[in-house]
């Protein structure tokens, strides 16, 4: 197999940046260093040679709200790595007849002749009972390690407090990594009920009926079942100083709890919702909904001090026909909003050049610290030997505005419209194939990405038992999951 090199970048991954070629020999790294020599060249002069994205929370053609979210894994896959990103991590929902083995292979099914570039499932607990106990172990053995509970979406997705604990517990046993939707949705489900008889029936009342504290207050049930549990905890979609706050209370009392804001959270506020222009606002509509900006500087700040660590999309695209469900009752505006191409560009436009961040806390936050949180480092996520050459030659100087026009997402849309960034993947490589070129009129090739199983969690004590004889139980998280370290 004929090997390439990428020549002349600047390497820059979640620790350092450095000059030096990487050579690739099939679909791995085999060399990182000077003067490498291969069969064939990837121009990286001027630019940067990073970890491919990896966004680990994406909604492709899921059933939610009584429609399907209207972005394919075709569409999905290959907008994502015309941004940048080489791996996605979807949500898998449960079907009518209730069995998680069944979804995923459901999932299998519908993502594998589309996909253009890896993929890995996370997968929803939407209840509990014994058949649900047994099937997380099967599908931690399909490779699926976290589980996600909603604890907003009454009367559909949303679980009780018992039965988080008890799915906790068995991610502990299973040394599977539960999640967290943060929203009390008993309380979302009243508010909205007060909006709709006082006459608030517009996107607002989306905003007005899902404030800060209830994100708040379920961030912080949800970390004191994880304790109880003895568990780590990853909280999706941080929109709010409440829930950032909690997180940040967790993990200075030494638990393992994780903080997902996403860019849409970073960089729009919840004007959005009073724009009076009902479609540009129902098309933003999302839960937890867009904050104040004294919300999203506390977000920046989270991503800046580390007690947030991975910037996401939610990726859950609803056309404009679908939005106008709720027409007349916000509450039926199906949630949703999308981000997948622009996540990458938009962080380094609004993060690096602001200098909010540097180009290693970018790698860190786009690609390096969800591979290591969701147990793919360093297969990928990292720039070292033997690792999948998922690799994007990242362009500091490629400008480009958003627009429906020009994306390459199914949707009528763009939240995106008009936005400017400031960088671009001028290539984008999955396991040693260049699938994007910038400007080279590059098209998708469906059924070329993989299922990446992510396998569990070690005990990091598991060798050490006699310590733990010693020591347990003092303190219930003192056995953590053994997540690589700094993150
Ligand atoms: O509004 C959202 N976030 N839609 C997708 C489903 C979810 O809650 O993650
Ligand atoms: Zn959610
Ligand atoms: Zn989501």
């Amino acid at each position: 197999m004929a090997t390439k090199v990428i020549k002349g970048g600047i390497v820059c991954t979640a620790d350092r940046s450095w000059q030096a070629d990487v050579l690739i020999d099939g679909e791995k790294i085999a060399r990182i260093g000077e003067n490498l020599v291969g069969d064939e060249y990837v121009d990286a002069e001027g630019a940067y040679v990073i970890p491919g994205g990896i966004d680990p929370h994406t909604h492709m053609e899921m059933p939610f709200m009584g429609t399907t979210a209207a972005e394919t894994f075709e569409t999905g896959t290959w907008a994502a790595a015309t941004g940048g990103t080489t791996m996605l991590i979807d949500f898998c929902l449960p079907g009518a007849d209730g069995s998680i083995v069944n979804a995923i292979q459901d999932w299998h099914r519908k993502s594998a002749p589309q996909i253009c570039a890896d993929i890995g499932y996370h997968m929803a607990v939407t209840g509990w009972n014994e058949q649900i106990f047994n099937e997380m172990k099967t599908a931690v053995e399909m490779g699926v390690n976290s589980f996600k509970h909603f604890m907003a979406y009454k009367g559909a997705l949303m679980v009780e407090d018992d039965e988080m604990f008890a799915s906790f517990k068995r991610c502990r046993e299973l040394g599977a990594l539960p999640m967290v939707h943060a929203e009390n949705g008993n309380l979302v489900a009243d508010l909205q009920q007060d909006m709709l008889a006082k006459g608030i029936t517009g996107p607002e009342g989306h905003a007005y009926s899902r404030p800060p504290e209830v994100e708040g207050e379920a961030a912080n049930r949800a970390i004191t079942i994880a304790d109880a549990a003895g568990v780590p905890l990853y909280v999706v979609h941080v929109s709010c100083e409440q829930a950032h706050e909690a997180i940040r209370r967790a993990r200075q009392k030494g638990m393992r709890v994780y903080g997902e804001p996403l860019i849409q959270y970073l960089t729009m506020d919840d004007s959005v919702y009073f724009s009076g222009d009902w479609l540009h606002s129902a098309r933003r509509v999302m839960s937890p909904p867009f904050r104040n900006k004294e919300h999203q500087d506390g977000l920046w700040a989270g991503l800046q001090a580390g007690s947030l660590q991975v910037v996401a999309t939610d990726h859950c695209a609803f056309s404009s026909e679908q939005k106008l469900r709720g027409k007349d009752n916000f509450c039926l505006i199906p949630n949703g909003s999308h981000g997948v191409e622009e996540r990458m560009a938009v962080l380094w436009t609004t993060g690096v050049e602001t200098g909010r961040l540097t180009p290693n806390e970018f790698v860190a936050a786009t690609s390096s610290n969800a591979a290591k949180i969701f147990n793919i480092y360093p297969q990928k996520g990292a720039l070292v030997e033997g690792a999948d050459a998922d690799i994007v030659v990242w362009d500091p100087k490629i400008s480009r505005t958003y627009s429906a026009e020009n994306h390459h997402s199914i949707l009528d849309y763009s939240v995106w419209e008009g936005v400017e960034v400031t960088a671009q993947a001028r290539y984008t490589l999955s396991r040693g194939d260049v699938i994007w070129a910038w400007g080279k009129n590059s098209q998708p090739q469906p059924g070329r990405g993989r299922f990446t199983p992510r396998p569990a969690y070690p005990s990091a004590l598991k060798a050490l038992s006699k310590w733990k004889e010693i020591h347990a139980p003092k303190q219930i998280n003192r056995d953590p999951l053994n997540i690589p370290a700094g993150v």
